[in-house]
């Protein structure tokens, strides 16, 4: 675990996705830098058990449900006073062959994983605006930037997720910046039939130039830097965080 800096003093940071895995690091993470959090998940119950350990705020909410997320939004940016930034976090994968993809499928990976953090950032715009210096940052993927067989409901949703990143950081700037991060196979619940599986670890450490699949740690460093003073003047940026999987 990194040493705290500080670097997130006085932030008021809202984070979806926060019961589990990425989120949920990125919530204790930005807490031990002195952020303020509010978090939303889709898994009530869980995400009530991660903000009891931290004091923090917490609602369930699916962020597909634009009223949903109208009303959880105001009610967290009234809880800390204020919004400084947003983490989209929350995303859902079902890796099938496009042909026989579910069409309900489909509709739901771009519900959740696309117009999510679009419906999140909306809400959260009048208190991102208010503030003197604001961040978003949103979780994409290497499946935005590279075909993978069996991805292509995720793959489009997540590449949307690219643009709409980079026309966030261009019609917000300039005191909003925008930025996203594309994991490579980090270990969370949403790749466990992967890493539970040594034969596939193995395989898919094999793969990539630094040997090893990710920690959620690492993401929460890479969020910690988009959302902090440190990445100032970057905006619009998609940042991979994935041992050198996606420039093959
Ligand atoms: N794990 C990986 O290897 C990997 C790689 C690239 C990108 N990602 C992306 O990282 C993000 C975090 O995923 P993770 O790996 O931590 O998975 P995870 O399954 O551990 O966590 C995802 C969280 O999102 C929540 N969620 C799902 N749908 C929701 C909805 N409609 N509304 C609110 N919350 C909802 C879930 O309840 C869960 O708590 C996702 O956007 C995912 O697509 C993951």
């Amino acid at each position: 675990m990194s040493q705290a800096s500080g670097r997130l003093d006085g932030r008021r940071i809202l984070v979806t996705g926060a019961a589990s895995g990425m989120g949920r690091a990125i919530a204790e993470g930005f807490v031990r830098e002195g952020a303020r959090v509010a978090l939303l998940d889709r898994n009530a119950e869980g995400v009530g058990q991660v903000a009891a350990a931290l004091g923090a705020w917490s609602s369930g909410c699916d962020v597909a449900d634009r009223a949903m997320v109208d009303e959880a939004v105001a009610r967290a940016g009234g809880a800390l006073g204020g919004l400084d930034g947003v983490v989209n976090g929350a995303g859902i994968l079902d890796i099938t062959p496009i042909g026989e993809l579910a069409p309900e499928s489909w509709d739901r990976m771009i519900a959740v994983n696309l117009t999510g953090p679009y419906n999140i950032v909306r809400a959260a715009l009048p208190f991102l605006r208010a503030a003197p210096m604001a961040t978003i940052v949103n979780i994409a993927s290497v499946s935005a930037l590279m075909p993978m067989p069996g991805t292509g409901g995720y793959s489009a949703s997540k590449a949307g997720v690219l643009m709409l990143t980079r026309c966030l950081g261009m019609d917000l700037g300039p005191t909003i910046r925008a930025n996203a991060i594309c994991p490579g196979v980090i270990k969370t619940e949403m790749t466990r039939y992967l890493w539970e599986d040594a034969k596939h670890t193995a395989a898919a450490a094999e793969r990539v130039a630094l040997k090893r699949l990710g920690e959620t740690e690492d993401i929460f460093r890479a969020a910690l830097f988009l959302t902090c003073e440190d990445s100032a003047f970057s905006t619009g940026v998609a940042l991979p965080v994935d041992g050198g999987f996606s420039w093959r």
